[in-house]
């Protein structure tokens, strides 16, 4: 049977740090039920971390099982002490010899260390990479060479970590790591950096970015010619070069809606997803030549081309995207089912993989204070949970704010429809907090229920920043309410959500 462990045990079993396994788990690549990941699915996803490490904690375990399952036997059959107290010498031992390989492992690192003193003196990653390794090998004898092969090979993987390229861009001061083979655009938008650009191919100059220091290496063909000036400034092309040291550059970031151009993308459909009668989810996939810029909360316009309505115009509505802006190749949308009309009809029963769908924009200024150093506290009312989802991925890929609380209100259970992704936050993220509440659709319900939920959540309302995702009229009363409890305007953020049927609500 696969052995469940929580995200501690996990993080000692493997030897990362307890924020890598989170990292992995808001990445998706790992799932978390309950606060355990599998052993089995953290293999997979950490396949270069030394399991034979823990044959103690296994043993431990098994140990204890046994002692328990012994000691119930020996309550029927009386005391069976030898066996038990034989077994504790056997894990002794087992202890005395795994002390002794952790004296062997100290001395190995503090060679190690006097090792990086002297390459420290050295600027060229590369080469200090290929030293160590050779160390490595100098310095593990004949006698260890089995039982640390696996731990030379982790620990190659955890000095090429450590030794990947920072990047630095002013004027902003925003900082991020390159992996490897990653263009400079690339790891920057997985940062959820809103840096410029635009073909991601060399051929546009919108990526242009001026190299104050370090080291870069072109990665692929550009057709943009720089002009002479820009060369004398040693302008580069962040799409197509990769960081080959620490590198600090000067380029223009998105800080507002408005430094976000208006683009129109046409789109490949990916993934329809409908988990839940009411929800359709729409993945689309842009072109790897023209990926979509935008601000997390922002909406846009999705026109069926090929598909059109009685006067032959293209079916087209406005809807949030629900992805976040560091993978933009990705873009997800949560699309209310409303069989009335024609537009979720065709995407229910006509639309197949691979249709070519257009977006137009994007537009909306529902998009994360940066600089604010707030908690933040989230509220949706079903599928306003779009725009949210995608205000939370960008704020997790920032690790922007110090505490994170997400109120997902609806009427029914089955509309929370991806509870299993909030409770993983929940589960994996020691600064994120998930509250599903279910009440009547009434206006006045609604509020009542949130804002006690609120008081009863949170001692004060000082230094908190609100974003609200829900129908227009229960918009307006969240802002009077909230506005009676001292909230200033400029810490609520409201975004009216679309396409529902709130004729409940006044
Ligand atoms: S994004 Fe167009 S040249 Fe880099």
């Amino acid at each position: 049977m696969d052995r469940h462990l929580s995200l501690s045990q996990a993080a000692r079993l493997i030897g990362v740090k307890r924020t890598d396994i989170q990292k992995k788990i808001q990445e998706n690549k790992l799932i978390v039920m309950e606060g355990t990941v599998v052993l089995s699915d953290l293999k997979k996803v950490f396949p270069e971390a030394h399991y034979e490490d823990n044959t103690m904690l296994e043993k431990m375990e098994k140990f204890m099982q046994e002692a328990v399952h012994k000691m119930t036997q020996s309550e029927r059959e009386g005391a069976q002490l030898n066996s038990l107290s034989q077994r504790i010498v056997k894990v002794n031992n087992e202890l005395a010899q795994e002390r002794n390989r952790v004296e062997q492992m100290e001395t190995f690192i503090d060679g190690m260390k006097q090792k990086f003193i002297e390459l420290s003196l050295y600027n060229n990653p590369e080469k200090s990479f290929n030293e160590i390794k050779q160390w490595f090998n100098e310095h593990l004898n004949e006698q260890y060479n089995n039982e640390l092969s696996t731990h030379s090979e982790r620990l190659e993987y955890q000095i090429k970590q450590f030794m990947q390229p920072h990047i630095k861009l002013l004027p902003s001061q925003h900082h991020y790591i390159s992996e490897p083979k990653e263009s400079i655009l690339e790891s920057a938008l997985r940062s959820g950096l809103a840096v410029n650009y635009g073909c991601n191919n060399g051929q546009c100059g919108q990526c242009k970015a001026r190299l104050l220091s370090g080291e870069i290496e072109k990665t692929r063909h550009q057709d943009y010619v720089f002009s002479a000036s820009e060369k004398n400034q040693n302008y580069i092309l962040t799409c197509s070069n990769t960081a080959m040291s620490d590198l600090i550059l000067e380029t223009e970031e998105a800080v507002s809606v408005e430094d976000i151009p208006l683009q129109t993308i046409i789109a490949k459909v990916k993934k329809i997803n409908q988990n839940n009668p009411d929800i359709i989810i729409l993945t689309l996939k842009t072109p790897r030549s023209q990926r979509l810029r935008f601000l997390a909360g922002q909406h846009i316009e999705i026109s069926l081309t090929d598909h059109t309505d009685d006067d032959q115009l293209p079916l087209k509505e406005n809807y949030s995207i629900a992805s976040c802006p560091c993978d933009a190749s990705n873009v997800e949308f949560h699309i209310p089912v409303n069989k009335k009309n024609p537009f979720t009809d065709a995407i229910m029963h006509t639309i197949k993989i691979n249709d070519n769908i257009t977006l137009n924009g994007p537009v909306g200024s529902f998009v994360l204070d940066e600089e604010s150093p707030n908690s933040l506290i989230f509220v949706a009312w079903n599928s306003g949970f779009a725009a949210i989802k995608s205000l939370i991925e960008h704020a997790m890929s920032l690790n922007h704010a110090p505490n994170i609380h997400f109120y997902w209100m609806t009427t029914k259970t089955e509309n929370h429809y991806l509870d299993n992704l909030c409770r993983s936050w929940n589960d994996a993220l020691d600064n994120f907090t998930y509250s599903p509440i279910l009440c009547e659709e009434k206006t006045n319900i609604i509020t009542d229920s949130f804002m006690q939920n609120l008081h009863n959540d949170h001692n004060h309302l000082l230094n908190i920043d609100l974003y609200i995702a829900t129908p227009k009229q229960l918009n307006q009363h969240f802002k009077t309410l909230l506005t009676s409890q001292g909230i200033k305007e400029q810490n609520m953020h409201f975004e009216n959500i679309f396409h529902e049927d709130n004729s409940n609500l006044d």
